[in-house]
């Protein structure tokens, strides 16, 4: 039997790619169990989403206190809920290094565009204003820059004359929702490893 891997949410905002991956370990299709939701925002509404299913959810403002206390807080909290792995799903802070180091390539995050195109904040935006026709997602590896790190999956949407930015932004979204799940049962069932930047799968 494949053994359960202990994952740590962090999130800012909706959740929904929380709820993604709760309902695909749920179902079997992720052999892992969500053991702790952290927030930097008391009210973001991903927080009562883990509530309702019944996983310890925790706010950690980082307004008003130093990054590195910041981060300690929440190592602190990851590592007394025993999650070997973090997911970042819409968790608007960076990383510092040692927070990266300390769960080295096993901090994952989820990015609305098609990496290394449209980093940053608003990448649905970025890729609708500058006009390209087809767009994405990338669950990515998190290294010490933005959106960055060695990419682990992505998949494509293609982008309609009439989309406006939230319309192409909702068909990611759905996309989004099948890449997370799908990319941590590639990396938590498969050997893989890294060759420079590259994901490598057996
Ligand atoms: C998603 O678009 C994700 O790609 C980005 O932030 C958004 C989070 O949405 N990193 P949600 O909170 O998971 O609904």
């Amino acid at each position: 039997m494949e053994s359960m891997t202990r994952l740590a949410v962090l999130l800012s905002g909706r959740g929904s790619n929380f709820v993604a991956i709760a309902d695909a370990c749920a179902r079997g299709e992720v052999p892992a169990e969500i053991v702790l939701v952290v927030s930097n925002k008391p009210d973001a509404p991903g927080l009562e989403r883990a509530r309702e299913r019944g996983i310890p959810a925790v706010a950690i403002p980082g307004k008003g206190i130093p990054r590195e206390e910041h981060e300690r807080l929440v190592i602190a909290a990851v590592a007394e809920a025993g999650a070997g792995w973090v997911c970042l799903a819409g968790y608007m802070r960076l990383l510092s290094p040692s927070f990266i180091e300390r769960f080295p390539q096993r901090i994952v995050n989820i990015h609305p565009a098609l990496l290394p195109s449209f980093p940053g904040l608003e990448a649905q935006h970025q890729a609708w204003a500058h006009g390209v026709k087809v767009s994405g997602c990338t669950v990515h590896l998190v290294d010490t820059g933005c959106d960055s790190g060695p990419i682990v999956l992505q998949r494509s949407v293609s982008v309609r004359n009439d989309d406006t930015a939230e319309i192409l932004a909702d068909r990611i979204l759905e996309q989004e929702h099948v890449a997370y799940p799908a990319a941590l049962r590639m990396l938590l069932t498969r050997p893989w490893r890294l060759e420079g930047r590259r994901v490598v799968f057996e």
